[in-house]
């Protein structure tokens, strides 16, 4: 184990059977429909790359990149579009992807966003998912599981662009981004 990590909450294999889970519920709710899946970057790459292939119907995919945490670990509910769509959405039934839902601020400046460009239809599905810290109204339709409030790494989400290539779900030690106090980074 990394040693900047406290603690391991989903190692491969439960993440692995999460995303199958969510991939045979997307497979069978979309199945003759339109699908987009719309993965969020730079988080949700690896669960993108490992969903997609857990799906086993047609689907298109697209990436949009944005902005919102700079290299700090709180939201600064500023979201920034850093690369858009190359689709056009109309016609199409999208499903966002997401690594972790955590205030919602993301998300829902996306999902309005979207919205407003005339989809068939558009959902959320996310891999782990912090309820207990939602400021914005918003469920995800797909989620894997949910984590307790602590800052986690690993499986595509980041601290300060590091630790994405860790394979399973961890707990930053509060050590490591204890000198951080910039939420506007
Ligand atoms: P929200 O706008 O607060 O919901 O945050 C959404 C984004 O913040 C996610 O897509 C992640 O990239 C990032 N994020 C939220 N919580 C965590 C965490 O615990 N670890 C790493 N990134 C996180
Ligand atoms: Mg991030």
């Amino acid at each position: 184990m990394n040693s900047d990590i406290r603690a391991i909450l989903f190692d491969s294999e439960e993440i692995a059977e999460l995303v199958r889970g969510l991939g045979k519920r997307i497979s069978a709710d979309y199945a003759g429909k339109n699908l987009l899946l719309v993965s969020i970057l730079k988080g949700s790459v690896v669960f993108m790359a490992d969903l997609m292939r857990n799906i086993d119907i047609p689907c298109r995919i697209d990436f949009m990149a944005v902005s919102s945490y700079g290299s700090g670990s709180k939201s600064t509910g500023v979201v920034k579009i850093v690369k858009d769509l190359d689709i056009n959405l109309e016609g199409y039934d999208v499903v966002i992807i997401e690594d972790i839902l955590d205030s919602g601020k993301t998300l829902g400046y996306i999902l309005e966003l979207l919205q407003s460009r005339k989809p068939n239809s558009i959902k959320i599905c996310t891999l782990f998912d912090k309820p207990c810290r939602r400021q914005v109204a918003l469920q995800a339709d797909y989620a894997g599981a949910e984590v307790p409030d602590e800052f986690v790494v690993g499986y595509g989400l980041d601290y300060d662009e590091k630790y994405r290539n860790l394979p399973y779900l961890g707990v930053l030690k509060p050590e490591i981004y204890a000198s951080d106090s910039s939420e506007t980074a």
